[in-house]
Formats: structure tokens, sequence, C-alpha cells
């Protein structure tokens, strides 16, 4: 394994899409960012220099950070953000991983434009566990805004209502011929007959989950979130904000050119843009613009049955080398109620003095002002309370009425972890205000997702249907609309960990809640210490 240098720039740039000009933050003036390469092991030393005038952090979508939290990112969570002028140097250790990751800005909404992939390949003379494709291209989705998402988010928070939503979704970022004037703004991926590609998938948007199809072509899904599935094939997929997904396109079609589509999957009543984002697959020898491109009709926004058919596939590779080692014997179970709500809001004009707020276990996060890994650390007192409740405080039925009262509580509260406890959390969509899929992320871990169902979890008989065999081990769930999935880890990493809705709009009204996992008694079971540099608040 070697150390690896990479130094990102935050810097604006202009950049135009749906025939209108604006100034972005990117990172090295691109969008979407450079991809970051690295082998299982490297170590990473990032430079991030702030060249813009607002607080930054990036945060490194799905590395373990082993004892490393000071290099996780999340603003207030495990750092102060870097001010304007000013940087840092993240500096991590990709201790086991391999596979596809990324990484976002986290702080408001600034990652609508500043994310990029993270290629991981298996150490040097280490095979795939999969045929060697021929070659490899990374497709990052994202969403184009016409306006400036930093304003958006801001005006939501004042006026209690929900914000805008994007005006195209993009692939690579460029949205495709659909939208008005956009003819010059395709994704073209060439391929030659007969040779395999491995497309490496991110999405990367702020509020949709997306479906991904080729026309004419079956994708062999191999990998999600960076570990390795048994290979299944499949003709769309399903990606929520956050995920990573590994395919094998074969280029094993007649001679031509054939659309791809990325389109939103939404099952709830909520506004989404609806705008399918296309690219097209080349065939090389041919002449593409005399051949007509095959086209194929994405999934319709609702459609749960063809998103469940993806997820309901994903098993673990689980093989000698790569084995799933799930959690039999679990120390804290836990069950969350994952939902909206709505708070008293007496500044707020638009929405008669209430706002939407997000909640965990009815709890909304308040934000600090002090990053809690700091407040952990040096222990400073006032920051957080560790009394994050282990289970919903009122009794959950998500069949039956729901309850009159929708207020929340608020508070910057933490579950407490003993170092290497082993963790089961059931998730459960209230479907409070509208039943809504949310995709939950966990900073600092791993998890495998043991099971999954609509209606109410029911502890008694749904435990029995688990399956600790070969479930997919993953970062990030999609949680189904109006049911709920369970997960289990083992807390073997110390320091505060972020876990958040990825739809940024519900993570802005509080939908997250953190872990606090305490160091062990070994030598090497204790966050390390913070680096020099590390920006105060
Ligand atoms: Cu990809 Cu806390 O985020």
């Amino acid at each position: 394994c070697r150390v690896r240098h990479y130094k990102l720039n935050v810097v604006k740039k202009n950049y135009t899409r749906l025939c209108s000009s604006k100034s972005i933050v990117t990172i090295n003036g691109k969008f979407p960012g450079p991809t970051l390469y690295a082998r299982e092991d490297d170590t990473l030393l990032i430079r991030v220099n702030n060249h813009v005038n607002v607080n930054v952090t990036i945060h490194w979508h799905g590395v373990r950070q082993l004892r490393t939290g000071w290099a996780d990112g999340p603003a207030y969570i495990t750092q102060c953000p870097i001010p304007p002028r000013q940087s840092y140097l993240y500096n991590f250790t990709l201790t086991g991983q391999r596979g596809t990751l990324w990484y976002h800005a986290h702080v408001n909404w600034l990652r609508s434009t500043v994310h990029g992939a993270i290629v991981i390949l298996p150490k040097r003379g280490v095979p795939y566990p999969f045929p060697k494709p021929d070659d490899e291209l990374v497709v990052v989705l994202g969403e184009w805004w016409k306006s400036d998402t930093e304003a958006v988010i801001n005006e939501a928070m004042k006026s209690g209502l929900a914000p805008n939503v994007s005006d195209a979704h993009t692939i690579n970022g460029l949205p495709g011929t659909l939208p008005n004037c956009s003819s010059q703004e395709v994704y073209n991926l060439a391929v030659e007959k007969g040779k395999t590609y491995l497309l490496r998938l991110v999405n990367a948007g702020l509020n949709e989950e997306l479906f991904f199809k080729i026309a004419g072509h079956t994708l062999t899904v191999v990998e999600v979130d960076a570990t390795y599935v048994k290979p299944f094939k499949i003709d769309t997929v399903i990606i929520a904000p956050g995920q990573t997904t590994n395919v094998l396109l074969n280029a094993d079609q007649k001679s031509g050119k054939y659309l791809v589509a990325v389109s939103p999957f939404m099952d709830a009543p909520v506004a989404v843009d609806n705008l399918t984002a296309t690219a097209t697959v080349h065939y090389t020898g041919i002449n593409a613009a005399n051949t007509p491109t095959i086209l194929t009709n994405p999934p319709p926004k609702n459609a749960t049955k063809v998103s469940d058919k993806f997820t309901d596939s994903l098993r673990s590779l689980n093989s000698q080398k790569y084995p799933a080692n799930v959690p039999l014997k679990i120390d804290h179970s836990l069950f969350f109620t994952i939902g909206l709500g709505v708070n008293p809001c007496p500044s707020c004009k638009a929405a008669n003095g209430s706002r939407v707020v997000g909640s965990v276990n009815n709890v909304t996060f308040v934000m600090p002002t002090t990053a809690l890994l700091q407040a952990h650390y040096f222990n400073i007192s006032g920051v957080f309370t560790t009394d994050f409740p282990a289970n919903s405080p009122h009794v959950f039925n998500y069949t039956g009425p729901g309850p009159a009262n929708l207020q929340t509580t608020n508070g910057t509260r933490l579950y407490r972890l003993p170092f290497n406890s082993t963790v089961q959390l059931v998730l459960q969509d209230t479907g409070i205000i509208a039943p809504e899929s949310h995709p939950i992320h966990l900073h600092g871990f791993n998890f495998f997702v043991v099971g999954r169902g609509v209606g109410n979890y029911d502890p008694k008989n749904d435990p029995k249907k688990f399956n600790l065999v070969d479930p997919v081990e993953r970062n990030t769930i999609g949680l189904p609309s109006g049911g709920w999935t369970a997960i289990r880890f083992r807390a073997d990493n110390p320091g505060v960990w972020f876990m958040h809705c990825h739809f940024e709009v519900h993570t802005s009204w509080g939908l997250k809640m953190a872990f606090l996992v305490d160091n062990g008694k070994g030598p090497n079971q204790s966050v390390i210490p913070p680096p020099k540099d590390l920006p105060k608040c």
C-alpha cells in the first residue's frame, strides 16, 4: 500500500446548462468533481483549499475512517468547517475497502455541485471476483438547479415550507436531450461490440432516488456501496442518494445507438423533478449522426415493484475470501421511527406559524455550534447529551390512525455504544404527513441489511425471517415508504458517527442523529488524537 496525495481546490466556476449560465462552487473547476483513484489499504492525504466565500467541509462517503473521525467531514459533527481562504489536510486509510465510493461537501446544500467519485481498486495482483471488464467508466448521477441551492434551502428554512425541486437530472453533469435547449448536453458512452464494461454508478443528487436503465441491454450487478454482491442480471437499477452501484455492461447487441435513461423514483405524493436525464451508448464504427437511437421507457415515478425487484435481489457475495460477518448475538436492540412532523415556528409567516421538521424517535436534531467529536474528545460539557431513546416514545402504528400530536422534541441527543458492542437497529418509516422512502446513511460503519418489509415491523414474527447468512452490506439504505428495514453492525469504530436521511431536505429539517462509540481498552481501540490543523469553530 502507498500514500497518495491529492489537492482539491474549492473554487467557483461558470457553467451553462438548460440555456442559462451560473457560477457554481466546484472542486478544481469540475462538475462533477475529479475522480480520486486509490487501492485497498492505501493512505490518502487530501489537501482541501477553500477559495470560496462560504464554509466548506468534505465527507468521504462510505470510507469507514477507522479511528480517524477527524477526517470524516460532516460539519459540526466531526469537525468545524474550513473557513474561506483556509485549508485542511484530510488524512485517512482505506482499511479493507475496495470498490466505488464518493466524496461530497457536507455543509448545508453545497454538495449539489461539490462531489465526485472515489475508485478504490483491489490490492495489486488481486482480481475482481467477477470476469475482468475490458474497460471501466464512472457515471455520476446528479441534479441541475437553475437557482442557487444555498438560497433555496435558506428560504425554505425561513418560511417553514418545502423547498423547490431541481430543474433536471444529470448524467456526468449533463442533462441529455429531453429538457429544452440542451441538445449539446448529452453524455456519450462509446463501446466496442463484444467487450464488457464496468460502470461505476453514483447517485450524487440531493433529493431523489433514481432509476437507471439502458435500452436493449441487461446489466449485471456486482457491487453496491463498495461491497461485493452475488452477481445478478437486471434491466433497471434503483439507486438512492448516497448509494453507489457497480454493474457490468456487455456490449452484446446489434451495433447501434442506445438510450440511457435516468428518472426519479418517489412513491409519495410529493413534488419531484420529473424530467428524465438521457445519455447514449454508441457502438464504435457506426455513424452516430445517421443512426437512430433505440429508445427505452423509464419506469413510472411510483414503480415500487421495479425498485423492490432490484433491492430484493441483493445478497452479499459471502465467499471464503469475502465472508459476510453478520453479528449473531445482539447487545443493543434499537427501534427508531423515521419521519416528518410539524413544530411551532412563530417567525414562519408562510405556514401559519409552523414548520415541517424531520425526526428520529420523535427527536428533531439540533445542530451544535462546536463539533461533537471535539466536545467528546476534549470533554467539553453542554454540547450534547447521551439520552437518545432506544425506542420510539409512543406506540407506533402505521396501519392505524396517525397520532393527533405531530410535534417533535428538539435536542442534540446521542446514543452511546460501548466499544465493539453489536447493534440491531430497526428503522420504521412513520408515514406521518406522507409515507415516503428515506435513504438512511450511517457514517463510520458498513451494516448488514437483515430484513425489510412494508407496514408495521412485527418484533415477534419478522425476526424469524431475517437473513443472517448473506445479507447485503451497505452504508446507505432506501427505507421503504411506510415500511421498515432492520440492519446490524458492530460498533468497532470509536468516535462520533452521524446517521441521517440522505435526502438533503430531510437532513435540513432535522432527520438525523449520531452515535457515540466509546474507546476500547486495547492499544488500537481509541480515537487517534486530532491533527494540528483541525479547523476551529
Ligand atoms: Cu453522504 Cu452524511 O453523507
